[in-house]
């Protein structure tokens, strides 16, 4: 049987930087970020991913009425995880108390979360596993060069969690795309974090995201499009048929361009990208739980998933909800408190790279 979720959960850390604060820290403005993304703020994370991870885990399990040990494969989608090695996967197993199952990295770019549905739908229909626990945990504030006004704005810290069982008749995941065009693999990159590195003269500081912003986004809504409507057709239903779509939050302008050209009407859309910014894997995950938590999602609803990101990658899952749209239960799982705000953090990355930057300009 397809897999349904039978829980859900999210965790955004405590401090905000609105668009006014980082205003503050580069040559940017509230009106341009609204503009050309409809981000607002963005939250930024105190903690590594894996501890994200964990709070939304907790709450996901709690969801679903299932503890740590029921779980029997934890998939951990991110582009940042704590460690290169091991897993942040395993580190989440370790402090969750999970028992010796399956535990993998997942790094897909924006596309994780809708790869792992797959990937856990997988090891649910083919009977290997019973109880998927599927983390998608971002802290990209980390990786951002905050000297560069064109990438620092668009993104922010956050995580959530889905587990899956097998479910009924017609329920659960009709049908998951994924794609990826290697051939353009180098239009979003963090191009100097790696073994390609030269590790004698690397510069720590020199680490950033870099993309062509124009091409992405005409590729995000070319390929979400793409994949949206490839999964509608492979699973027999129109877009009339969805009740709500939850797209990648990478921009409101891809999120409605791509809308208009699926079909769909706006009120059936979810888009939080105003309050979250860019949240890469995590975004679709944490739109989801809010999206339960508005009561936005009933049993029985088709939900549409789309995604798109660096790879490039790009992938849709269309989803009957399944018997139950209430919570079980409820986890008391919290963050460490946080006693900085949003751009106290940021401040604390920033200022050397622009000391370095502004040293560089005088020499
Ligand atoms: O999950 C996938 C990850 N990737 C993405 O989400 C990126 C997708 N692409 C986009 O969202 C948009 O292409 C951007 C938001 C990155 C850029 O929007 P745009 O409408 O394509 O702007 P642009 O790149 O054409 O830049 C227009 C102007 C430029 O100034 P000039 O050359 O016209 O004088 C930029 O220097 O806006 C300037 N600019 C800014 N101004 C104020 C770029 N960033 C900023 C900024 N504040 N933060």
């Amino acid at each position: 049987m397809p897999a349904i979720i039978t829980g859900w959960g999210n965790c955004v850390p405590p401090a905000v930087a609105t668009n006014h604060d980082l205003a503050q820290i580069m040559d940017t403005s509230d009106e341009w970020i609204v503009e050309r993304t409809g981000i607002s703020e963005r939250h930024v994370s105190h903690v590594g991913s894996g501890e994200l991870g964990v709070v939304a885990a907790q709450r996901a399990l709690a969801a679903a009425g299932r503890e740590p040990n029921d779980v029997d494969a934890l998939i951990f989608a991110s582009v940042s995880p704590e460690l290169l090695v091991p897993s942040t996967a395993s580190l989440v197993q370790k402090r969750m108390g999970i028992k010796d199952v399956a535990a993998m990295d997942l790094n897909v770019g924006c596309s994780g979360f809708v790869y792992g549905l797959a990937v856990a739908n997988g090891l649910i229909t083919s009977g290997v596993c019973q109880c998927v626990l599927l983390i998608a945990s971002e802290r990209l504030t980390w990786y951002l060069d905050w000297t560069l006004r064109d990438t620092a704005v668009l993104f922010g810290d956050g995580s959530g969690a889905v587990v899956m069982e097998a479910g009924g008749d017609d329920e659960g995941v009709l049908w998951a795309e994924m794609g990826n065009d290697g051939a353009a693999a180098d239009a979003l990159m963090v191009p100097n974090f790696g073994t390609s590195m030269d590790r004698i003269r690397h510069d720590m500081l020199d680490i950033t995201v870099q993309f062509d912003g124009r091409e992405i986004f005409r590729r995000a809504v070319k390929g979400m499009t793409q994949s949206g409507l490839s999964v509608l057709s492979h699973a027999g239903y129109s877009i009339d048929d969805v009740q709500l779509m939850i797209p990648h939050q990478a921009n409101r302008r891809i999120i409605d361009a791509a809308g208009h050209k699926l079909g769909i009407d706006p009120e059936r859309v979810y888009v939080n990208v105003d309050r979250f910014g860019n949240t890469s894997a995590a975004s679709i995950p944490i739109a989801l739980a809010e999206a339960m938590e508005h009561k936005r999602i009933n049993a029985g609803d088709l939900v549409l998933f789309t995604a798109f990101g660096a790879g490039l990658s790009r992938g849709a899952a269309l989803l009957r909800w399944g018997p139950r749209a209430e919570p079980l239960g409820v986890s008391d799982a919290e963050l460490p408190p946080c006693d900085a705000t949003g751009l106290e953090i940021i401040r604390r990355h920033a200022e050397p790279m622009q000391a370095r930057a502004a040293a560089r300009a005088a020499s």
